[in-house]
């Protein structure tokens, strides 16, 4: 189907069409066909042979920071633990690049190593054994909505594998959303294993708040069997500025467009989350094409990122607020405080020594 490439401007006027319904439809060819000659002429305009700033966590655009690099280790020592045999956790504030990693990692596999990739947990421990399965192309049928025949169905899988010198990985994605029962499916997993050797090596990906649920005293068990662990933080200025250059140079860019003023501006207002550093740098050079400059400044990222975050006008109408509920309440204080020493200054039994 005709599918919306810029998530800007030709997105959301797409997603409005969509919503007026089919008596629209016939206008969905000619605006893809524009689009499609826009997109080309930006790029021409940049000399670029694709978007440098999509969303997607395509591998090919990675760019290994330090700190990407020791998440990327871990990932691989999970994956190579070999009879250690517990959990590796990685998590990250959203937007940082946990999917593009293990994306990666998906690449770098060695290749007697078998993947169950579960990206959306939102699972029943039962469904969660079905979708095991399912990526591991175990048959299923007359096992489903069982747990015990599914269990036994990945032992043996599992057992097999390990006798053909498979290593089997699980790996789930977005953990933060597995339900106390699902994880603690999880780790009953952990149990199928041989006399030296657990057959199931499992990595969970997820947002901090995975952190809180395995800190959890329900689930200590669980945590207890957590080998390593990794937090992704964001890129610092520095770390910024080479991942802009690496992703525009991947794009087939040879010219960087970005302004130093405009770095540290992209820097300041996505705070280093990849996501956001992609998603305003698109609008801005989307901007800068408009205006046909090869330049983007920092007025060019300012004008992207207010159109783009528009929650920061609430950030400043609770600064406001904040401020003005402070104010009010130290008034309140001078005044509850006056109030006290005038009334005892005025009550009868309260004697006044006037030292001469
Ligand atoms: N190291 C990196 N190199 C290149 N691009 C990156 C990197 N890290 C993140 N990105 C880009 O940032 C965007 C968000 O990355 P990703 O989806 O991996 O984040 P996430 O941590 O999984 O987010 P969420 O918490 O929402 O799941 C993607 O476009 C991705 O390509
Ligand atoms: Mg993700």
């Amino acid at each position: 189907m005709y599918r919306c490439r810029r998530r800007s401007l030709t997105g959301e006027l797409c997603s409005s069409l969509r919503a007026r319904g089919p008596s629209y439809a016939f206008v969905k060819p000619a605006l893809y066909w524009l689009f499609t000659i826009v997109d080309r002429m930006f790029l021409e305009h940049f000399q670029l042979r694709e978007p440098p700033f999509s969303i997607s966590p395509d591998p090919r655009f990675v760019f290994l920071s330090d700190r990407h690099r020791d998440a990327l280790a871990h990932l691989l020592y999970g994956v190579g633990q070999g009879s250690s045999g517990g959990f590796v956790q990685l998590t990250g504030e959203v937007g940082t690049g946990k999917t593009t990693l293990c994306r990666l990692l998906l690449e770098q596999l060695p290749v007697n190593t078998r993947v169950a990739l579960i990206l959306n947990p939102m699972l029943s421990p039962i469904e969660l054994l079905e979708a095991i399965g399912k990526e591991l192309h175990i048959p299923l049928r007359g096992k489903q909505g069982h747990q015990k025949r599914l269990i036994d169905a990945l032992n043996v899988y599992l057992l097999q594998a390990y006798a053909e010198g498979l290593r089997v990985v699980l790996i789930i994605d977005e953990a933060q959303n597995l339900s106390a029962e699902a994880l603690e499916q999880v780790r009953l997993l952990t149990n199928l294993e041989t006399n030296t050797q657990k057959l199931l090596q499992i990595i969970l990906l997820g947002q901090p708040e995975l952190r809180d649920l395995l800190a959890r005293r329900d689930l200590r068990q669980l945590s207890q069997r957590i080998t390593a662990r990794f937090h992704l933080t964001p890129l610092d200025e520095t770390e910024t500025q080479q991942y802009l250059r690496h992703r525009y140079a991947v794009a087939g860019g040879s010219q960087f467009p970005f302004a130093a003023d405009a770095i540290r501006a992209l820097f300041a207002y996505s705070k280093g989350i990849p996501r956001l550093l992609n998603i305003i740098a698109d609008r801005a050079l989307l901007a800068a094409y408009v205006h046909e400059n090869h330049v983007v400044d920092k007025r060019l990222v300012s004008l992207a990122a207010k159109e783009i975050l528009p929650t920061r006008n609430h950030d400043k109408l609770w600064r406001l607020a904040t401020w003005l509920s402070a104010a009010v309440l130290a008034a309140a204080m001078g005044f509850a405080i006056q109030y006290y020493f005038e009334s005892n200054a005025n009550e009868p039994g309260v004697e006044h020594v006037t030292h001469p």
